[in-house]
């Protein structure tokens, strides 16, 4: 089976198995067949987070059940929930339409509401963990449905339990989230409360502060529909302050965000674009021209190609800073 339409960067690999999954039942069945079980897996969403650097000789679990549904109302929340395979701007959008704010900063973000936790998504002050209630997810080790709360899915910056104890186990099957009833607007980030500003809009509703975000998100990410990319292809690196405080004496227009007493998170985009490789190209495989944190398949692209440029990058970046950037997609 082809993978090339099933991954954001829109590179040509094949997998030795696939399976589409809309339903518990079809994890059940699978749990039930030894050979298919002895594979390697790979869990896909929207693949927007995945870098295929070869034939993956595994099992490719499609995420693929659709619904979303407002669940319940207490005195500060309205619940919704939603399938893993439904689309999460979708599902954005549909919230908003119900009249239902709190994830309007997180407009835009490619990928399936399945694969959101897993990363624990985030963009312009909110992260998903800031409105999750819950998730339901299928252990193919034992064979039961998990639900897991916040605490129990351990989020961190771009990070999650699924990551870790539960990689490649706990297979997503829907996500709730509590959305506040009394809704405040978060329009601290410096380009949203820049583009609110542009419009006029002084008191922001959440739709309009889902404009602000998808206008940003157009014009500084390219569409993986036009432009094969993963979105941001290193995390912000967490360094000590230490660190910070010597490389701000050396650039002053360093960027940087207070973690903690001790750290630091950079701006990995400014480090890379300090390094010059801001629209430059390796091959096929090449560097965002509005965003160097954005690596982009310039046209028939390998895998190996894009991670031969993210090397490249890494290296410069690590010898000229002292800091070493970790790449956010999966890689296979
Ligand atoms: N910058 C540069 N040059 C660049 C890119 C950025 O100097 O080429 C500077 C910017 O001027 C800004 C700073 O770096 O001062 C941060 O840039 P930006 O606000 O665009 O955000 P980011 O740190 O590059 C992060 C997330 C994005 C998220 C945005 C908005 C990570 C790895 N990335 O990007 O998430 O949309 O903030 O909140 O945390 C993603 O994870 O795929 C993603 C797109």
């Amino acid at each position: 089976v082809s993978l090339r339409a099933l991954n954001t960067f829109g590179i040509e690999a094949q997998a030795h198995a696939y399976l589409p999954v809309d339903a518990v039942e079809t994890l059940q069945a699978l749990r039930a067949d030894a050979s298919l079980m002895s594979l390697p897996r790979l869990v896909l969403g929207g693949g927007s987070n995945l870098l295929l650097t070869q034939d993956f000789g595994g099992l490719v679990l499609h995420m693929q059940g659709r619904g979303m549904a407002i669940t319940g109302q207490d005195q500060d929340f309205t619940y919704v929930r939603a399938a893993a395979g439904e689309s999460w701007h979708g599902f954005v959008q549909w919230t908003l339409a119900q009249g239902l704010g709190g994830l309007e900063n997180l407009s835009l973000i490619p990928g399936s509401v399945g694969a959101a936790p897993i990363q624990n998504i985030g963009a312009y002050g909110i992260e998903l963990k800031d409105r999750f209630h819950s998730l339901r997810a299928f252990d193919l080790e034992r064979g039961e449905i998990l639900t897991l709360d916040r605490e129990a899915c351990r989020f961190g910056y771009r990070d999650s339990v699924f990551k870790h104890a539960l990689r490649d186990r706990a297979i997503v099957l829907d996500v709730s989230f509590a959305l506040p009833r009394r809704w405040i607007a978060n329009a601290n980030y410096a380009d949203v409360s820049q583009a609110l500003e542009e419009q006029g809009i002084t008191a922001p509703g959440p739709r309009d502060i889902a404009e602000a975000v998808i206008a940003i998100r157009t014009r500084k990410l390219p569409d993986p529909a036009r432009i094969g990319n993963a979105g941001s292809f290193f995390k912000n690196p967490i360094v000590p302050a230490r660190l910070r405080d010597r490389l701000l004496a050396q650039y002053a227009n360093l960027v940087s965000y207070r973690v903690d007493d001790d750290h630091y998170k950079l701006a990995a985009g400014w480090l890379i674009d300090r390094c010059g490789w801001k629209g430059k190209s390796m091959g096929r495989a090449g560097v965002y021209e509005h965003q160097a944190l954005v690596l982009v398949n310039r046209g028939g692209a390998s895998g190996a190609e894009i991670a031969r440029l993210a090397k490249a990058i890494q290296d410069d970046v690590l010898e000229k800073f002292g800091v070493q950037l970790e790449p956010e997609p999966v890689f296979i």
